[in-house]
C-alpha cells in the first residue's frame, strides 16, 4: 500500500461496527434461546472466524449485508465439530470461545494463525483449569492449539493478574456452565461489554468497580444488538485529522464507553481540537459523533488506570506524539507485547524507520515529538494495527511511505484505505 502526504483531509464518515461487541453478538447469540439479530456487524476477518466457529458448533448464522442473523440453540445447543475450530488471527474468538467450550460436554480442539499460535492462553488455561476445565496446550507451551475436553465447571473468586476483558471474558463464560457462582476482579477495569451484554441477554451479573459476580442458571435470550461504530477504528480517523494541516472530520456513531475511550483523554491532554456532539445511548453503550480539527499538539503522560481504555490505540497515539511538540511517555503497557505483533517493537521500527526518536522501554515508550517524518517503507509485521497507525503516519509525513503487507487491515476494517481517500 503506497500512500503520500496529504493535503487538508474534509468530510464525514461512519467507521464499521465494534469488533468486541461484534465478536459477543454472535458469541452469546449462538448460546441463547431463539433468535438473535445483529446490525452494522463488523464484516472483518476476526468476527468472521468467529462466526465460522459458530457455524462449526452446529449453529445457524445468517450473514447479510443488512445484518446477521444467530439462530441460538441455547446454553446447551452446541454441537461437536468434525474438525479443528479455526480462530484465525482472533485473540478475542481464541479466548472467550474457550471459556465457552470448557462448559460443553464434548472435546474440541481451538487453532489459528501463527501470531495466535504465539499468543499466551496460560492466562485462560490457569483459571478455566480451577474451575475444573480439562483445557491443555497441545504443544505444551502455553499457546494454542488448545484442547478442550469435558469438564465439570466449579464457580472461582479470580483475581486476574493482568486487565484483560479477554481472560475476564473466558472465565465468565465459563461460569454460566458452573455449578456456583464466579467472581472475577481485575486490577483496573478492562472493557466491559460482556457483562454489559451478558446482563442484557438474561444474564444474572451484576459488576461493581473492579469486580463482576456471575450466578449460573438463568438461560440467555436472543435479542436485537445495534453495533456502535469502533472507537478502535475511529481512532485513526481522529489522529489523522488532529494531524494533517486545515484538515476538518467528523466520524459518525462511534462507541463511547468510558472502558474504551481513553484516546480521547488523550486527544485532549495533547491540545487537540475534539467535540463530541450528540451523545446518546447505541445497544445500551453510550455513542457520540466525534469531530476534530488540525492543530499543534504537545506531549503528555500516558499510564496507569487509563492504559486498558486506549490499549489497542497506543500504536497510533505513538504517530501523534511523534508529531507534537515534546515528549510523551507511554508506561504501564507492557501487554502491548502481547498483540497481534510486540506493539512496542513494530510501532519503535515504524516510527524509527521515518525518522523519529524514540525509545523503547520495557512496558512502553519514550517518544521525543516534534522531529519532521519522511516517508519509508515499514513492516505491517500482518498487524492490522500497525498498518493503519502507519497510514496515517504517511499522510503528516514528507514524501512516499509504502505500508508492506498493508492489506492485513481486512481483520478489523476491510474498506480502511478506501475510507482514508475519500477524505482526502
Ligand atoms: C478485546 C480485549 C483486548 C483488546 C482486543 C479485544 C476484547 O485484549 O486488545 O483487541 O474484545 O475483549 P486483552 O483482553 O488481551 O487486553
Amino acid at each position: 500500500m503506497e500512500l503520500r502526504k496529504s493535503g487538508p483531509l474534509k468530510g464525514e464518515l461512519t467507521v464499521p461496527g465494534d469488533k468486541s461487541i461484534s465478536h459477543r453478538s454472535v458469541m452469546f447469540g449462538a448460546i441463547a434461546d431463539g433468535l438473535t439479530e445483529v446490525t452494522n456487524f463488523l464484516q472483518g476477518a476476526d468476527c468472521l472466524s468467529t462466526i465460522s466457529c459458530f457455524r462449526r458448533l452446529g449453529i445457524d448464522i445468517e450473514n447479510t449485508p443488512e445484518k446477521i442473523l444467530v439462530r441460538g440453540r441455547g446454553l446447551h445447543g452446541l454441537s461437536a465439530p468434525s474438525d479443528v475450530l479455526d480462530a484465525g488471527n482472533s485473540g478475542t474468538t481464541t479466548r472467550l470461545l474457550s471459556g465457552i467450550l470448557a462448559g460443553q460436554d464434548f472435546p474440541c480442539v481451538l487453532t489459528g494463525d501463527a501470531s495466535i499460535q504465539k499468543r499466551p492462553m496460560k492466562r485462560i488455561m490457569e483459571p478455566l483449569s480451577l474451575m475444573g476445565a480439562n483445557i491443555r496446550s497441545v504443544r505444551g507451551d502455553g499457546c494454542a492449539p488448545l484442547a478442550i475436553g469435558k469438564g465439570d465447571l466449579h464457580g472461582i473468586s479470580y483475581s486476574t493478574p493482568v486487565a484483560s476483558a479477554q481472560v475476564k471474558s473466558a472465565i465468565l463464560l465459563a461460569g454460566l456452565y458452573a455449578d456456583s457462582p464466579t467472581r472475577v476482579t481485575e486490577p483496573v477495569l478492562s472493557r466491559n461489554h460482556t457483562e454489559l451484554m451478558l446482563r442484557g441477554f438474561g444474564a444474572d451479573l451484576t459488576s461493581e468497580d473492579k469486580t463482576a459476580f456471575l450466578r449460573p442458571g438463568s438461560p440467555l435470550v436472543g435479542q436485537k444488538i445495534e453495533v456502535p461504530g469502533d472507537i478502535s477504528s475511529a481512532a485513526y480517523f481522529l489522529a489523522a485529522g488532529l494531524l494533517v494541516p486545515g484538515s476538518q472530520v467528523l466520524v459518525k456513531n462511534v462507541g463511547v464507553n468510558p472502558t474504551r475511550s481513553g484516546i480521547l483523554s488523550v486527544i485532549r491532554a495533547m491540545g487537540g481540537r475534539l467535540e463530541l456532539l450528540d451523545e446518546r445511548l447505541c445497544a445500551g453503550e453510550p455513542a457520540a459523533d466525534l469531530f476534530v480539527s488540525s492543530g499543534s499538539l504537545h506531549g503528555t503522560v500516558i499510564e496507569g488506570d487509563l492504559i486498558p481504555a486506549l490499549i489497542d490505540e497506543l500504536p497510533v497515539i505513538a504517530v501523534m506524539a511523534a508529531f507534537a511538540e515534546g515528549t510523551t511517555v507511554i508506561r504501564d503497557a507492557a501487554e502491548l507485547k502481547v498483540k497481534e505483533s510486540d506493539r512496542i517493537e513494530t510501532t519503535v521500527a515504524g516510527l524509527r524507520a521515518m525518522g523519529a526518536d524514540v525509545t523503547p522501554t520495557p512496558d512502553g515508550m519514550i517518544i521525543r515529538g516534534g522531529r519532521p517524518l519522511h516517508g519509508a517503507s515499514i513492516s505491517s509485521f500482518d498487524d492490522h494495527r500497525i498498518a493503519m497507525s502507519f497510514a496515517v503516519a504517511a499522510l503528516a509525513a514528507e514524501g512516499t511511505t509504502v505500508i508492506e503487507n498493508g492489506d492485513c487491515v481486512r481483520i478489523s476494517y476491510p474498506g480502511f484505505y478506501e475510507d482514508l481517500a475519500a477524505l482526502q
